[in-house]
Order: C-alpha cells, then structure tokens, then sequence
C-alpha cells in the first residue's frame, strides 16, 4: 500500500516535473510563446503621491466613445476635437457632442495615436497602421500598412500605438510607435508582462513615404512627444516604466538618454501642457502603485524572469485549451474565461481594479509640477489633452483618455 502510495507520489511528481520543464524550454509554437523574459528592476518611488490632487470630471458621451485612447484638440476651436473609440470610430466632438464620424473600422478596429496637423488628422489603426484623413476633402488615406515594415528586417510590425508629426524641409514626418513585431494589441498583455524588445520608432516621410528606424529593442513604446526646440523625441517606454528622451538634432544627434524613470505607475501617452511660457508635459500613468499599497503582478514578478515565463506560458496554453474545448461543445463560459487567459488579462485584472490611473505633469529638468487623479474613477488615465477656457484664459481646462474607461472633462483648480 504505502509502495503504491509512493510510487504513484513519485510519477505524480515526476510528470509535474517534465511538463515544467516543457513548458519553460521547448520552442515557440501554436500552444507555447515565443517569450524572453528579462530581469527588471522596478522599485516603487514614493514622491508622487504624497501632494497628489484629486478632481472631479465629466463624462462625455460615454455610451459613444468606449475607451479612448487619444484625441486632437483643434487649435483654431477650442470646443472642437477628434478622439478615436475602441468600437472601432473615429469622431468628431462639437461642444462635447458626436457630430460627425471621420472613419470606421468595425472589424474590431482600435483607432490610438491621433494628431490634427494643418487641417489633416493623422491616425493609427492598431491593427492595420498608419492613416490621414483631410478634413476639407473629407478623403481618408491609408499611408502606411503595418507590414509594409517588413522589409526593414523581414519582421513585420504586428501594432502600432502613437505618433508625432514634424515639419522637416518641407517634408512632414511622421514619427510611430512600433509597439510589437511578436504581438498584435489583442496580446498586448505579453508585450507588457514579457516584456516585449521588439520595439521600435519609426520615421515616415510623406514626401517619399519612405520608413526607416531611428530607435529599436524598446519594452512596449507607447506615446510621443517633440520637443519644443524640435530637437529630441520624448518617449513613454511602458513595460520600463519610464521617459526616455531621443536627440534627433543638435550637437548630441542619435544619443538616447532617460528623462525620467521609477514612474510610479507604466507611462501611456505624453503631450505638450497648454502653458505657453514653460515647457512641459503631461503623461498619462496607467497602474498606480502605492496608492493603497498593492502590489501588481509585474511588482511582484519584475525580478523573476523564468517564473514569469512559466505562468505566462501556461496561462496562454491553458487558455487555449479552454477556448478550444469551449468552441468545440458552444459553452459560451469556457470561450469567455479561455479567452481571458489566452490573452493574459486574466493576470493582471485585478491590478486594474485596485490600482487606479494618474496624471502627471512634468517639465524638460523631469521635475513633477502636478499630478492628480480622477475622483471615484478607478481606470487607467491614457492622455491628457489641455485646453482653455474662452472666457477665462488662466483656468486650466483638461480632457483625459482611458484604454479602460472614458473621455473625461476636468477643470483644473489648483
Ligand atoms: C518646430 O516645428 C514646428 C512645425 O513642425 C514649427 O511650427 C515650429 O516653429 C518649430 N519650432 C522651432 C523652435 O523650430
Ligand atoms: C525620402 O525623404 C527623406 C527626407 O525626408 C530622405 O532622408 C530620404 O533619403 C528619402 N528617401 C528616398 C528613397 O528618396
Ligand atoms: C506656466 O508655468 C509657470 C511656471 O510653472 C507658472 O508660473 C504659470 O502660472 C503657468 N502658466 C499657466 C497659464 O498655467
């Protein structure tokens, strides 16, 4: 009897044993990713949140627009702008209202970085890449397809995210945020968990529509941002949790130095503040830390590389048996929860819902000038786009994106 017992310990432990070990070291395959996870240290600051504000907003046309990611003020209306919805829209706001829509892409579509430059907006299309559309011919052109990159290095872009325009010698650039060349955004949970090297910016010339790579092995770059002086490209590097900071021009060209890092939340996108007189930024933090003193997954597994890997594999593995088994007997639970795990999000859910968002405003010495959340509003804060009050220039007025909630407006008094 106690042979058996053992025996049966033994083999129980020994499968246990060669599938851990299967899972951590056989090739990428249908069932098994493709991951490298890399040690990363990231220890948790604590100067944000000790003078850290608190507003209320208001939520615009939130059964229209489901998770925004980013927006374009116009800078001839400041009631009008344009912001992009997960429903797979692009619209046009007047006076906090839908009134038109600029583009659609219902196929799951997912509309980010969006930039309004000489009557023309500038688009990506997570999915499919980069767009212009005219707003006086009311023409939508598709500039660049996401594999058309592959000729760079016979790796394909698989998502874009953001992006910046600059006038350089009568030529309009385009600079992208290349996210992934192993994910798409539906996976966009292992290019942060991994995280993901395969990032990269990329310079579009409209003139030529040639595309080349300025910066590469980036952990899930998100937004950009040029400098005042047009010399240097700001970058949110994500799964780093930190600014990084691109000299295009100057004595110091092609250097690449961090603004800013130990950010106590991962950066999502930068944009210029509204003030005139000092240059400075405003950032979106997704996950916040120390806010109550929970630590994400990413905090608890940064430094454990082959763990991460373990869970990762499995989760994704395990997902896609699920998924499988729930499409091939219609159980609509097990597709659901599959798919949750499939796609990784089953792990850091709860990181989401503990943790709320911020907002930070910091300037080019990466001092911390303000920071804030969103009273009784728990998601992510993606973009923050100023803008001023026709009446009272002096009152700060702000628009906020959410990857996970809505478009906000808050007045800012300090
Ligand atoms: C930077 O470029 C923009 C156009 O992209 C231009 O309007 C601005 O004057 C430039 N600033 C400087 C300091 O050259
Ligand atoms: C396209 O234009 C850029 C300047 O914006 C230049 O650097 C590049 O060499 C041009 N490429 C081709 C193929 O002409
Ligand atoms: C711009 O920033 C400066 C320095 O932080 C501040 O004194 C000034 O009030 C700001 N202006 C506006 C319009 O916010």
């Amino acid at each position: 009897m106690f042979f058996l017992l053992s025996s049966f310990i033994c083999s129980w432990f020994t499968i246990s044993f060669i599938l851990i070990i299967y899972i951590l070291l056989a090739k990428p395959g249908r069932f098994l990713l493709d991951l490298n996870p890399i040690y990363l240290r990231l220890p948790l600051p604590n100067i944000f949140n000790r003078n850290k504000k608190s507003f209320d907003a208001i939520k615009i046309e939130k059964d229209k627009i489901i998770t925004p990611k980013s927006l374009a003020l116009d800078p001839d209306d400041s009631n009008r702008l344009f912001i992009g919805s997960a429903t797979g829209y692009v619209y046009c706001l007047q006076n906090n209202n839908v009134v038109e829509t600029i583009a659609s892409f219902p196929d799951g579509g997912r509309p980010l970085g969006i930039r309004l430059f000489h009557q023309k907006l500038y688009f990506i299309e997570a999915n499919s890449g980069l767009y212009v559309y005219d707003l006086h011919k009311k023409s939508l052109t598709h500039l660049l397809k996401l594999d058309q990159t592959k000729f760079l290095d016979a790796k394909p872009s698989k998502f874009f995210d953001d992006l910046v325009i600059v006038e350089e010698n009568d030529d309009i650039i385009v600079y992208i945020t290349d996210v992934s060349r192993k994910f798409s955004i539906d996976m966009w949970c292992y290019t942060y968990l991994e995280p993901d090297s395969t990032g990269r910016i990329l310079r579009y010339s409209t003139n030529n529509q040639s595309v080349t790579t300025i910066l590469e092995n980036l952990c899930f770059p998100n937004g950009i941002e040029i400098t005042d002086n047009n010399e240097s490209l700001l970058i949110c590097e994500l799964a780093k949790r930190r600014i990084i900071e691109f000299q295009l021009d100057g004595p110091e060209k092609g250097k690449c130095s961090v603004l800013m890092d130990n950010l106590p939340g991962e950066p999502e996108n930068i944009r210029r503040s509204n003030n005139k007189t000092k240059e400075s930024y405003w950032v979106g933090l997704a996950l916040t830390r120390d806010y109550n003193g929970k630590l994400s997954f990413m905090d608890d597994y940064s430094a454990e590389p082959n763990l991460r890997k373990l869970i990762l594999r499995s989760c994704f593995l395990l997902g896609t048996i699920m998924y499988n088994i729930g499409n091939c007997f219609g159980s609509e639970t097990l597709q659901s929860k599959g798919s949750n795990l499939r796609t990784g999000i089953a792990l850091i859910l709860d990181d989401f819902m503990k943790n709320p968002g911020m907002a930070i405003e910091i300037d080019r010495e990466s001092n911390v000038l303000f920071s804030f959340q969103i009273k009784d509003d728990i998601s992510v804060i993606s973009e923050i786009a100023e803008t001023y009050d026709d009446e009272n220039k002096h009152t700060r007025i702000l628009y906020t994106t959410s990857s996970g909630g809505h478009l906000n407006r808050i007045i800012l008094n300090e």
